[in-house]
């Protein structure tokens, strides 16, 4: 019994043909679907981790609902600080909001309990959890002290040293000191920085993925940051009853494949 899914971030979705960045996300995420199609259908669902849109227009939702209605698995919802959350209510239903108020949500699969956390605040670029949510967090930790847990958000809580740092989630204790209430979270996963990295910090395992839309240099005061084309990156999780692994699948990598010439 093993839990399989994928994660993308950042899709930076647009109406239809407009561009974002100079980048065509509409078509990126198209790429991103056809990558699911292909290596993914067997999987068990698919996360959006926030960022759905760029600008969470009507008719950006309406084209994210028309290139995702092409996924074979579940897709599992929560926002980023480019969403409109009533906005996106309004294209894909009520069913999104929990009880917080927010687009949160806990999946039960193979073993394991996932959790997605909705860290958009209206006219913020950094993140939030309100009290009511890191309540609802606890309570849905204490219903599963037997199972691993992995939680999924938009906003990275743990810093990464980077000037980005500056827009991650506000105020993270109250959500550690949550998370710290269960014996084996698994892994934090966020998109939201346009970089992959990986960490830990409070001895909580964190993840970030680069995502859909353009990807980011790691800057150094030195070096300035460079916002890159590629190269469209979505998350595979792999849930064993003792191992969590997050593999990277870069989409549109651009890289040549090495053929060898066989005698
Ligand atoms: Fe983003």
């Amino acid at each position: 019994m093993t839990l399989k899914f994928v994660v993308m971030s950042d899709l930076h979705v647009m109406p239809e043909g407009e561009l974002s960045m100079t980048l065509d996300t509409g078509d990126r995420l198209e790429q991103a679907v056809d990558a699911v199609i292909a290596r993914y259908h067997e999987a068990d669902f698919c996360v959006l981790a926030g960022d759905l849109t760029d600008l969470g227009q009507p008719a950006a939702y309406e084209h994210l609902k028309t290139i995702i209605d092409r996924i074979p698995i579940p897709v599992h919802i929560t926002l980023g600080n480019h969403d409109d959350r009533p906005t996106f209510l309004s294209v894909f239903g009520e069913d999104f909001l929990a009880e917080t108020g927010k687009v949160d949500k806990v999946i039960d699969a193979k073993g394991y309990r996932i959790i997605l956390l909705d860290s958009s605040e209206p006219g913020r670029v950094d993140g939030v959890l309100d009290s009511g949510q890191i309540n609802w967090l606890q309570a849905r930790l204490a219903e599963a002290m037997d199972r691993p847990v992995i939680v999924i958000l938009h906003h990275n809580a743990n810093a990464l040293h980077i000037e980005a740092d500056n827009i991650r989630m506000l105020e993270p204790d109250a959500f550690i000191d949550a998370l710290k209430t269960h014996p084996d979270i698994r892994q934090v996963i966020a998109g939201h920085v346009h970089l992959t990295s990986t960490a830990t910090w409070r001895g909580l395992p964190f993840t970030t993925l680069a995502g859909g839309h353009y990807s980011v240099s790691v800057d150094q005061p030195h070096i300035p940051m460079r916002r890159l084309t590629g190269p469209g990156q979505m998350a595979f999780v792999i849930g064993t009853p003792d191992s969590t692994t997050v593999l990277f699948d870069d989409f549109i990598d651009g890289n040549e494949e090495i053929f060898l010439a066989v005698d």
